[in-house]
């Protein structure tokens, strides 16, 4: 890995203590940070080397995978770290920045490599290229490279200006945008598991009744408020992570072809069915969480919560029904949900099959890929809803995916920013078309096409959820629904779920 420069904007800031300095401290641990390595924290505070120094060493023993015990190895870690106070918008500091980063590539001998990381609010991302392209720091002899956070945009028209601006100042390859559900570990294992024996077997002679993938939060909307009731489920899970999973499943998955991945990705996209917002209505519900109960304790509704508007009309919860119109997919609905203040934390995508021809009774057969808080693939054969699966053989085999204390995502992405491998970052033609995708259901929500259904926090999400499979004939497979407990082992859990 070539020697570099890690320019942090945000260096302050909660995601860089909670993510980049642990991701950061865990690559050097595992020998996977250039030999020759530098860090320039920036931010509006006051702090000097020390204090940022101070601050990255707590957030490891606070935040990190690896706990740093190694006291001459922290050290070593930690001597890469300077300070520089800047002023987002002031371009004197640029220069002072860029004198800084000179003279640290001079001290350490190494080339003009620069990555630009943007932890910092979407309002500064356009600024901050242009200071970059202008101030010089962006024209050095060696590779420049942006990483940027989430939220691109706010809707389609923004999201266009945004990337128009980056567009000044960086090319399409320079800029890797993170969208960090591809860098959690069993995401970026869809490609591995697709070509699993057991994988392709499901798939010979047949096809899946449906794919389901899910994510569903039991934290509310936390300190987030003003980012949040501006933004909504929609737009902070679907438009992005949800579809971005929509497009690793189809690609990855039997079926989902080969050759360039973004390319691929890209296809998936264009080929999912548009909805208007005249139709939003039929293929989407929305909700929106009540008081009630999470892990036993009394939880508010959305519009009691602190710095949320009692008129609110955000959404918590957005469940979709989508097609994806090629040859691979035709016919195979996938269902999509998301919602804050749901009974329990799981991320995960169900692959159906339905009973194979002429024997019902078999049940059906589910691939389930839970991606988080567990990460780990079982395969059930023969599954049916509660009460009915006596007699028939329940097979459950769990697939080795290596989970344990594996990379974190943001160890994961920002390993592959510093190796020049955009595989599991965003391109522009998949956002634009994930806006492209999302933008009339905006235009239904602004116009309340959509209704808002009310669900009591601690449970499944608003009961009109469950139409959306259930008009084809299918129900969602979500953990167990009833609060009996099951005498099934974890891997079989799923045999006993119903969603009646
Ligand atoms: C973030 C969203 O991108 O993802 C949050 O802004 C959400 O609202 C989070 O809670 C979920 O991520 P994870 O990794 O916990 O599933």
């Amino acid at each position: 890995m070539e020697p570099t420069t890690f320019v942090l904007f945000g260096a302050t800031g909660d995601l860089a203590k909670r993510k980049i300095y642990p991701a950061l401290y865990n690559l050097f641990v595992r020998g996977k940070l250039p030999s020759a390595f530098s860090v320039i924290g920036l931010g509006r505070r006051e702090w000097t080397d020390e204090t940022l120094r101070a601050n990255v060493e707590q957030s490891l023993r606070r935040f990190s995978r690896t706990k740093p015990d190694d006291e001459a190895a922290l050290g070593r870690f930690l001597r890469a770290f300077r300070y520089c106070v800047l002023d987002i918008g002031r371009e004197a500091d640029y220069q002072r920045l860029l004198k800084l980063v000179k003279e640290r590539e001079a001290e350490l001998g190494i080339p003009e490599n620069r990555l630009f990381y943007l932890s910092v609010g979407p309002e500064h991302f356009g600024p901050i290229a242009d200071n970059i392209r202008s101030s010089g720091l962006g024209s050095g002899r060696g590779w420049k490279r942006l990483v940027i956070e989430k939220p691109f945009g706010h809707d389609l028209a923004s999201a266009r200006e945004l990337n128009r601006k980056l567009g000044e100042s960086f090319a399409e390859h320079e800029i890797y945008r993170i969208d960090h559900y591809l860098g959690k570990p069993v995401v970026q294992r869809l490609e591995a598991l697709g070509r699993h024996p057991a994988v392709r077997g499901l798939w010979t002679g047949r096809r899946p009744a449906n794919v389901q993938i899910v994510a569903d939060e039991s934290v509310g909307v936390e300190e987030r408020a003003g980012y949040y009731d501006k933004s909504g489920a929609l737009r902070d899970m679907f438009q992005n992570h949800l579809l971005q999973l929509l497009m690793m499943t189809a690609v990855h998955l039997p079926g989902g072809g080969s050759g360039d991945v973004h390319q691929r990705k890209k296809r998936i996209m264009e080929a999912l069915r548009p909805v208007t917002k005249e139709t939003a209505a039929a293929c989407i519900v929305r909700g929106q969480y009540a008081e009630g109960f999470i892990g036993g304790s009394p939880v508010v509704g959305y519009t009691a919560e602190p710095g949320i508007a009692p008129d609110s009309q955000t959404d918590t919860f957005i469940a979709a029904r989508l097609e994806i119109d090629n040859d691979d997919w035709r016919g195979v609905p996938f269902y999509i949900r998301t919602g804050k203040r749901l009974r329990e934390k799981s991320t995960r995508i169900v692959v159906e099959f339905g009973a194979p021809e002429g024997q019902p009774e078999h049940g059906s057969d589910l691939l389930v890929i839970e991606i988080g808080p567990n990460e780990r693939v079982t395969l059930q054969r023969g599954v049916q809803f509660a009460g009915s699966a006596e007699g028939i053989e329940q097979v459950s085999v769990e697939l080795d995916i290596n989970g344990d204390n594996s990379p974190e995502a943001y160890e994961n992405l920002i390993g592959d920013a510093l190796a020049g491998d955009p595989t599991f970052f965003a391109h522009w033609d998949e956002v634009e078309l994930s806006w492209r995708w999302v933008q009339p259901v905006l235009d239904a929500f602004a116009e309340n096409r959509v209704p808002l259904h009310r669900y009591a926090a601690g449970g499944f999400g608003p009961a009109e959820s469950d139409a959306l499979p259930a008009k084809d004939g299918f129900r969602w497979w979500l953990d167990d629904r009833s609060d009996a407990k099951s005498d099934k082992s974890e891997g079989e859990r799923y045999v006993c779920q119903s969603n009646g």
